[in-house]
C-alpha cells in the first residue's frame, strides 16, 4: 500500500464539486486516511509550493490557493501516487482526458480543481506539511 497527498482546490469547493470528487475517490478504490478542510494563508500556500517559487506563475498560484477553503487529504491504495495522478488527468484541464477530474472540474492550468504528489519524496513532504502521524487513520 502506498500513500499520496491530494488537494481539492478552492474552485472545486466554491463550485460545489467537493462531494463528487470524494465520491470518485472512493469509487476508484482509494481509502481516505486523512482529511481536513483548511483556509490556507498566502504564506502557507507559498511554503507548500516552495519548489515552484522561481516560476512565473508562483504568485498567481499561491494567491489562488489562498483565495478560499480547500480540502487536503491523504489517500491510500496500491500505487496511489500514479493512480491519483491518472484520475486527476493532465495539469491543464484542456489537455486532460475525458472522465478525469481536471477535465470535468478544472477551468484553466492554474485553476485546475485538484493537486496530487508527483513522487514518494514529494508525498512525504506534502503529507507532513499538513498532517501529524496521529491524524492518519
Ligand atoms: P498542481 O498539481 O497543484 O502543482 C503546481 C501547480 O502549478 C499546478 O497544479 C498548476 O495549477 C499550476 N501551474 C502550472 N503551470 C501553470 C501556469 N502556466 N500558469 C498558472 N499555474 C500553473
Amino acid at each position: 500500500m502506498e500513500r499520496t497527498f491530494a488537494i481539492i482546490k478552492p474552485n472545486a469547493l466554491a463550485d460545489g464539486n467537493a462531494g463528487k470528487i470524494i465520491s470518485r475517490i472512493y469509487e476508484e478504490g482509494f481509502t481516505i486516511v486523512g482529511l481536513k478542510k483548511l483556509y490556507l494563508s498566502k504564506i502557507e500556500a507559498e511554503g507548500f509550493y516552495h519548489v515552484h517559487r522561481e516560476r512565473p506563475f508562483f504568485d498567481e498560484l499561491t494567491d489562488f490557493m489562498a483565495s478560499g477553503p480547500c480540502i487536503v487529504m491523504v489517500l491510500q491504495a496500491d500505487n496511489a501516487i500514479t493512480r491519483w495522478r491518472e484520475l486527476m488527468g493532465a495539469t491543464d484541464p484542456a489537455e486532460a482526458a475525458e472522465g478525469t477530474l481536471r477535465r470535468e472540474f478544472g477551468k484553466s492550468v492554474g485553476v485546475n480543481a485538484t493537486h496530487g504528489s508527483d513522487a514518494p519524496e514529494t508525498a512525504a513532504f506534502e503529507i507532513g506539511y499538513f498532517f501529524s502521524g496521529l491524524e492518519l487513520l
